[in-house]
């Protein structure tokens, strides 16, 4: 090790390398079907659509787009999102409630700078989204993990979580939820799970963080309402911080997202922004107004959820076809994921190596856990392989169950 390694400091000693961006550095050989990445489908990125924007933009916006902007976001950007709020989710927001980040993960990094001292607890779905528990984490986050059963999380073991810290005389900083098709489990908090939690926020006083990437992906039933919606409606408590962003519904090499929040949190951010990047691309803020004002956005979204439902299903039944007795899977209703239970003891994480071999990977459920626990599951992506690898995978991976199952007797 080099000497000025001893030197870095406690945040990014903290940070673990994220299990993901390693698995994806062995999983990216050829001739292996990847079940591990989140990427959406490069086929529907809208190319097209894209280089009209920018020549556009050039033509009209052309010293906008290529100069710094303000920190909280290009005005343009914010007003359009306000309509897009109104039209979507029926949320009545003003531009002071919106900061434009560097999209979600900045957006993470700037909820847990603003409210992590070391050793705070921050409780969190088991599963929960592993770039949130690396990021927190590195702020020192304790993590308390609460139970995800298939509609979303368990509120009574949230609430005896809150219970018990209170009792410690701990100062819990928040609730940390992907209330819709969760990465990794590709489960949603359901319409009376969600009365609930905006309950429990202000019984307990907690600030609930509503991470929402795959909202917009919804290919089957009905969506319930958006947190931060349900507590506009009701309880009003100010403790809701919603995150949005374009990249799984435009694409993620824009970088672009968004905080909905308390005027007075968003001008905290606004602060801590200003030192970590001053201001997000104001090109990409431009492309991504465009994008809502035209309405492309409507009409892309549909080409997305059709091609997502028809790979979720093309998954689900190479699931059925080929998996043995004992394992199980969720079956979303939208978003990128599925998350498979393998039986009893049998463990997702020996079992990597044996699934490379037959030339498939998948991530390991324990990654998620703030605790290592889930050893017998794992997030399989089905947004990104065709629908003939996603057979082919599902074979593949079938066949590592099998021999496993055989080799444990
Ligand atoms: C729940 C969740 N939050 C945040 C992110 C980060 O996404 P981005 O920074 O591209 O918006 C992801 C990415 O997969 C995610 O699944």
């Amino acid at each position: 090790m080099i000497d000025i390694i001893k030197n870095i400091a406690a945040a990014p000693r903290r940070t673990k390398a994220s299990v993901i961006r390693e698995l994806l550095k062995i999983t990216n050989k050829p001739g292996v079907i990847s079940f591990a990445g989140g990427l959406p489908d490069p086929q529907h990125f809208p190319y097209d659509f894209v280089a009209e924007s920018v020549k556009k933009i050039m033509a009209t916006k052309g010293r906008v787009a290529l100069q710094y902007g303000p920190t909280d976001g290009l005005p343009e950007m914010k007003e359009e999102f306000v309509k897009f709020l109104k039209r979507h989710e029926g949320i009545t927001a003003r531009p002071e409630n919106l900061i434009v980040t560097t999209a979600s993960q900045q957006a993470l990094d700037m909820v847990g700078r603003l409210f992590i001292d070391a050793s705070d607890p921050v409780l969190v779905e088991k599963p929960s989204y592993m770039g949130g528990l690396q990021v927190f984490k590195s702020y020192g986050a304790d993590f308390v993990g609460v139970k995800l059963e298939d509609d979303g999380i368990s509120t009574e073991e949230l609430e005896e979580k809150l219970v018990w810290l209170r009792s410690q005389d701990e100062h819990y900083k928040f609730v940390y939820l992907v209330p819709d098709f969760q990465n990794p489990s590709g489960v949603t908090l359901s319409a009376e799970k969600r009365k609930k939690v905006i309950e429990l926020s202000e019984k307990y006083d907690v600030v609930v963080i509503e991470d929402s990437p795959y909202r917009q992906i919804r290919f089957e039933g009905k969506a319930p309402k958006m947190l931060y919606r349900l507590d506009q409606e009701t309880h009003k408590t100010d403790n809701l911080i919603s995150i949005f962003t374009f990249s799984k519904t435009f694409a993620p090499g824009l970088r672009l997202g968004l905080i909905l929040a308390h005027p007075q949190i968003i001008r905290k951010m606004e602060i801590l922004k200003q030192s970590l990047d001053l201001c997000t691309s104001s090109l990409n803020q431009l492309i991504a107004a465009d994008f809502l004002r035209s309405g492309y956005f409507e009409t892309h979204i549909e080409v997305v959820k059709k091609t997502y439902k028809l790979k979720k299903d093309t998954m689900v039944a190479a699931l059925e076809k080929y998996m043995p007795e004992g394992v199980s899977w969720t079956k979303p209703e939208g978003g990128l994921f599925l998350w498979v239970r393998l039986p009893g003891e049998m463990s997702a994480d020996e079992m990597f190596a044996d699934a490379l071999k037959e030339n498939v990977a998948y991530v390991i459920g324990s990654a998620f856990h703030c605790d290592g626990s889930g050893k017998n599951t794992m997030r399989l992506n089905f947004s990104y392989p065709t629908p003939e690898d996603i057979d082919e995978g599902i074979k593949r991976l079938a066949t590592a169950v099998k021999k496993r199952m055989v080799a444990a007797k």
